[in-house]
C-alpha cells in the first residue's frame, strides 16, 4: 500500500501545454457554462459594497478558466453592476505551472479582466484538500476536471496505472479513498462558502456502464508502458510505481453524501446532470480525413494531462523527458492503427449552502 499523500500528483505538464492540448475539459467546461450562469444568477451576494469572490479550485494554466469565468463576472455585472469589485481566486496545487497561469491572465486576448477594471484576479498555491480560503467568503466556486484528482493513490494497480477496471481490493482500496475524498473536498468547500452561496463542480463522468469513453487511449498508453519496460525506457519497478489518482465518480457515489437528509454539511444538491461530450477531434477526422493530425491531437491530451503523474514515479529525473516522449510517439502509432472517437461524458453538480437554520432543498430536485 501507498500511504503517503502525493502532494504534485496530478499537477499537469507545464510550459503552458496543458492550456494548448486540454481540449476535452475545456469541451466539458463549456457544456457545463449554463449552469455556472445559473448559479451565478442565483447565489447570495453579500450586503454592502465589499468584494464578491470566485473561487476557481484546479485552475491548472488558466486557459479553460477565461471563458467560464467570464460568463460568471458577465452574470454578476448584470446583478451589481460595474464598480462593485470582484475578486477571481484560482487554486491549485504548489507545482503547478503559475508563470503560465499568471502570463494568461495578463495577456491573452481572452483575458476576463481586460475589459473590467474592478476585477482582481489572484492565485493561491495550495491543495483543495485543505482549507484554501478563510470561511465565509466564497459566493460563487467553480471546479472543473480538478476533483476527480484523489487526494492520495491507495493502491498500486497490477497490469495496468488507472483505478477504471480494477477489481477486487484494488478497487475497494480506490473506491474507499475516493469517497473521503470527496466528503472531505465537500467539508471544506461547505466553510469557504457563506449560506447561498453556489458552488458548479465539473468532473469527467462515467456512463451506466461505468465506461469513460477515454479507455481507448488509456488501454493503449498502457500496450505502451509494457514497451518501454522492455526497450529499457523505464525500469520494471518505475513501472509498476506509475498510479494515476484521477478516479471518475458515479452519479451514484457523488451523491452518496447527501443521502441521508438531503443535506451534507449545510450543502444541498441543485442539479446532478451526466451529459456527453462528442469528441471534437473526431468531427474535425470525418470532414478533413487527417489521421496524424487526430491522434497528435489525442496523444498530447494524454500527454499533458497524465504523463506528469506517470513520470513522477521514475526515479532518474533524467529519464522523465525521455520517457515522456517515447510514450507520446509510441502513443500515436498504436492509437493510428485502429482509430477510434474518444466520445466522453460531463458529469454536473452544482450545490448551495444552506442557512443553518433552512432544512428545504433550495430549489433543486429531489434526490430520495
Ligand atoms: C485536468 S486539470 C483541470 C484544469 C482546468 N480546471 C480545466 O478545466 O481544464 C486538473 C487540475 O487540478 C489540479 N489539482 C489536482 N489535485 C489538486 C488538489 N489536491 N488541489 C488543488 N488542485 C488540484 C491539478 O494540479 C490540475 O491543475
Amino acid at each position: 500500500m501507498l500511504t503517503a499523500a502525493i502532494s504534485t500528483h496530478g499537477v499537469m505538464e507545464g510550459g503552458g501545454s496543458y492550456n494548448l492540448h486540454a481540449k476535452i475539459p475545456a469541451g466539458g467546461g463549456s457544456l457545463a457554462l449554463p449552469y455556472l450562469e445559473k448559479a451565478a444568477q442565483v447565489c447570495a451576494i453579500p450586503a454592502g459594497s465589499s468584494a464578491i469572490v470566485i473561487a476557481d479550485y484546479g485552475s491548472s494554466q488558466g486557459k479553460n478558466s477565461l471563458s467560464p469565468m467570464r460568463a460568471a463576472i458577465r452574470c454578476l455585472r448584470a446583478r451589481v453592476g460595474n464598480e462593485r469589485p470582484i475578486m477571481v481566486v484560482h487554486i491549485d496545487q504548489h507545482a503547478n505551472d503559475f508563470n503560465t497561469l499568471f502570463d494568461v491572465l495578463h495577456s491573452d486576448p481572452e483575458r476576463y479582466a481586460a475589459d473590467d477594471p474592478n476585477v482582481f484576479p489572484s492565485a493561491i498555491g495550495r491543495s483543495f484538500y485543505e482549507s484554501v480560503i478563510p470561511p465565509n467568503q466564497v459566493d460563487l466556486g467553480w471546479c472543473s476536471y480538478a476533483a476527480v484528482w484523489l487526494r492520495r493513490i491507495p493502491s498500486l494497480i497490477p497490469g495496468h496505472f488507472m483505478s477504471l477496471g480494477c477489481t477486487g481490493e484494488v478497487r475497494a482500496a480506490f473506491d474507499l479513498q475516493a469517497t473521503e475524498d470527496w466528503r472531505l473536498f465537500l467539508s471544506l468547500r461547505a466553510r469557504e462558502l457563506p449560506a447561498g452561496g453556489r458552488l458548479v463542480v465539473v468532473l469527467p463522468g462515467l456512463s451506466d456502464t461505468g465506461g469513460s469513453g477515454l479507455e481507448p487511449v488509456f488501454n493503449s498508453a498502457n500496450a505502451v508502458l509494457a514497451e518501454l519496460v522492455d526497450e529499457r525506457v523505464i525500469s520494471e519497478d518505475d513501472r509498476k510505481r506509475m498510479v494515476l489518482g484521477s478516479y471518475p465518480r458515479r452519479r451514484a457515489q457523488l451523491l452518496e453524501p447527501f443521502r441521508a437528509d438531503g443535506q451534507f454539511q449545510s450543502l444541498s444538491v441543485e442539479n446532478c446532470h451526466l451529459l456527453e461530450l462528442p469528441d471534437a477531434a473526431w468531427a474535425d477526422y470525418q470532414v478533413n480525413g487527417d489521421l496524424q493530425a487526430l491522434v497528435s491531437r489525442h496523444a498530447a491530451f494524454f500527454r499533458a494531462t497524465f504523463v506528469p503523474s506517470l513520470s513522477s514515479s521514475i526515479s532518474d529525473d533524467g529519464k522523465r523527458q525521455t520517457f515522456a516522449d517515447s510514450l507520446e510517439q509510441k502513443l500515436k502509432r498504436r492509437l493510428s492503427d485502429r482509430p477510434t472517437p474518444l466520445n466522453s461524458f460531463v458529469q454536473v453538480m452544482v450545490l448551495a449552502k444552506q442557512a443553518p437554520t433552512d432544512t428545504a432543498s433550495a430549489g433543486g430536485e429531489v434526490l430520495r
